[in-house]
């Protein structure tokens, strides 16, 4: 892995991408934040060595390497999903160039559906814990005491610091923030009426197919973490619509200038 980590490093750096200060993980509901950044230069995740990129729809998946309120950043627009066939070394891999890039923050956005009716789709959500559900570690292989601790501390995996910013900007901009726990599923389905019942009885607030992997090893690496989610749907066992995945998009939508808002006023605080 160390060897496979170094040439990836290595091509990326001759292209430019030099000592980033923030890498940035861009789900549903953040693309549009790339319109802000200053870009100096952009690599192509099937360009890039080593990269994960078996399927069509990363044609489009870039790596971007740019400025943004200041500062010098990292951005994965598009990221890689267990649902696609990936495995969890995959889909971290990224998390690990970056951080060798320099990076010392991590900032992730997803989309999820809200456990907690108290919570409306179309509403952000502070990552302030999570259940991982996807049957495995991202830390889970041979060698993995090479690169960091094999038994990685996980009592506080989202910066507290970062979550404070967060919340004090959300005010600052009237932007309703909940927070919450957000349990990742595998997927691709959605859940059923009872597997909401039980992720709501397991304490989570929100559920979507991403994030956990990274911050699992964003937290290997001892990187500061945070991550927010847009809620596109709401998920009541009760009264279960069946989801429309135009609807959920279209959801992530109307909530991304919050979203963006958000991101930029704290990447000028970091
Ligand atoms: N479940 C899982 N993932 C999701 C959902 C959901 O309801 N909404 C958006 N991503």
């Amino acid at each position: 892995m160390e060897k496979i980590i170094e040439e990836t490093v290595t091509y990326l750096k001759d292209k430019g991408f030099e000592n980033p200060e923030i890498g940035i993980i861009l789900g549903t509901g953040l693309g549009q934040l790339i319109e802000e950044i200053n870009i100096f230069n952009e690599a192509s995740y099937n360009h890039i060595p080593n990269f994960p990129t078996a399927t069509v729809e990363f044609h489009k998946g870039k790596l971007i390497y740019g400025e943004l309120e200041g500062k010098t950043i990292v951005v994965m627009q598009g990221r890689f999903h267990l649902y696609e066939g990936y495995t969890l070394q995959d889909v971290t891999f990224p998390v690990r160039i970056m951080e060798k890039l320099g990076i010392q923050t991590l900032l992730v956005s997803n989309a999820a559906g809200a456990i907690n009716l108290d919570f409306k789709k179309g509403e952000l959500m502070l990552i302030e814990d999570h259940i991982n559900l996807q049957g495995s570690s991202p830390l889970a292989f041979k060698g993995v005491e090479f690169l960091g601790e094999r038994f990685t501390d996980m009592s506080a995996p989202y910066d507290a610091e970062i979550n404070k910013q967060f919340k004090a900007i959300a005010k600052r901009k009237n932007i309703r923030l909940h927070e919450g726990v957000y349990a990742s599923v595998v997927g691709p389905q959605l859940e059923t009426r009872a597997e909401y019942r039980m992720l709501k009885i397991m304490g989570a607030d929100a559920v979507g197919m991403s994030t956990v992997p990274e911050i699992i090893v964003a937290n290997h690496l001892k990187l500061k973490a945070a991550a927010v989610s847009v809620l596109t749907d709401e998920c009541d066992p009760d009264n279960l619509e069946p989801v429309d995945i135009q609807d959920i998009i279209a959801n992530a939508g109307k909530a991304e200038p919050n979203m963006i808002t958000l991101f930029k006023e704290l990447i000028r605080t970091l």
